[in-house]
């Protein structure tokens, strides 16, 4: 495998090596989408190592290039929902904004000091936490620490990839203020909650601590609470109704304990992965797809998969999937395979 080198070219020529653009920057001429069930899968080395030199050679915030400083799959585009992958660098803050569809992101590491701040608060970055940014809300990245942090972002695309609705701060200002205390979202949007809490506009953003996404994932293990076809899988909850997260997309979290092999199934919502610990292998219309941890890989709608963890540990994925969207309009479907 080539180095990352040091120019744009070099990191362009890079990322199209492993199927990935950068935002920033232009896509090489010699990147091309890959074919076949299989082919929305990118390989964490890839882009870890095009995020590191992304952070060295691209600048953000409301001085840099970019607003944003990402790495993205050249097929995940393809898809309705899809996961791209960030870093923000020590001392970086990126321009605050907020947009018509659906942001959020799942930390994979942070130093203490990062966070991510929505309508004025600051919303701590531990790995594996989950921060939604629903649409509409102002939203901003700010790593006050000494080393990067990295996540991964989940979008729904606002159900209309040709608008793009984005607005800046009001006056151009490019940072919100952090006014509400910390903790206030958790504190007043859990079971004790203020009493008129209807579905409002914009929805609230929540942080979805990984203590308690990992706490419910074994305690549902303990119970012996495991689907045939999907492992111990969880969804993270609306604060507003209690439904899926959003909306639009689901954020689910699923165990898939060692040597489990699940039974396939297919539905016509799209499912984006990320492996979050271990390896695993899904198979989608009978083509194998092998990942590793870190890697980020799409389930396309109506393909039959399962899941097979031949390791002697666990492997754990986060996934976003469109469903709640499809189930709202009255077109979502499930089929199980009756086994195999
Ligand atoms: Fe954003
Ligand atoms: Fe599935």
């Amino acid at each position: 495998m080539s180095d990352v080198g040091t120019s744009h070219e070099d990191l362009e020529r890079f990322l199209g090596d492993h199927y990935l653009v950068g935002a920033g920057l232009k896509r090489d001429k010699n990147a091309v989408a890959r074919a076949g069930k299989t082919a929305a899968h990118w390989q964490w080395d890839g882009i870890y190592r095009g995020l590191q030199r992304s952070g060295e050679i691209v600048t953000v915030g409301p001085d840099g290039m970019t607003g944003m400083r990402s790495v993205v799959g050249i097929e995940a585009k393809n898809f309705p929902i899809w996961m791209n992958a960030q870093i923000l660098m020590p001392g970086e803050r990126t321009q605050c904004h907020r947009n018509l569809r659906s942001e959020t992101r799942l930390v994979c590491e942070a130093p203490k000091d990062a966070v991510f701040v929505c309508e004025y608060e600051a919303y701590p970055m531990e790995r594996g936490d989950v921060v939604i940014s629903p649409a509409w809300t102002y939203h901003d990245h700010w790593n006050k620490d000494k080393t990067p942090a990295i996540w991964i972002d989940g979008y729904d695309n606002g159900y209309n990839p040709n608008v793009n609705i984005n607005e800046r701060f009001p006056k151009d200002a490019p940072y919100e203020e952090v006014k509400k205390p910390a903790g206030y979202g958790q504190r007043t949007l859990g079971l004790a909650r203020p009493i008129a809490n209807e579905a409002p506009f914009p929805l609230p953003p929540m942080r979805y601590a990984w203590a308690d996404t990992h706490a419910a994932l074994m305690a549902l293990r303990e119970n012996h609470e495991s689907d045939p076809y999907d492992g111990v899988m969880i969804m993270l909850a609306s604060p507003v109704d209690g439904g899926p997260t959003l909306p639009t997309i689901a954020w689910q979290a699923q165990l898939l304990s060692k040597k489990q092999k699940t039974l396939a199934h297919r539905h016509n919502s799209t499912s984006f992965y990320f492996a979050f610990e271990g390896s695993g292998t899904v198979v989608i219309d009978g083509e194998r797809l092998e990942y590793n941890k870190g890697d980020i890989f799409a389930v396309p709608a109506w393909t039959w998969h399962h899941h097979e963890n031949s390791s002697s540990d666990d492997t754990i994925l986060f996934s976003i999937d469109d469903w709640p969207a499809m189930k709202k309009l009255g077109f979502y479907m499930r089929e199980n395979a009756k086994g195999f």
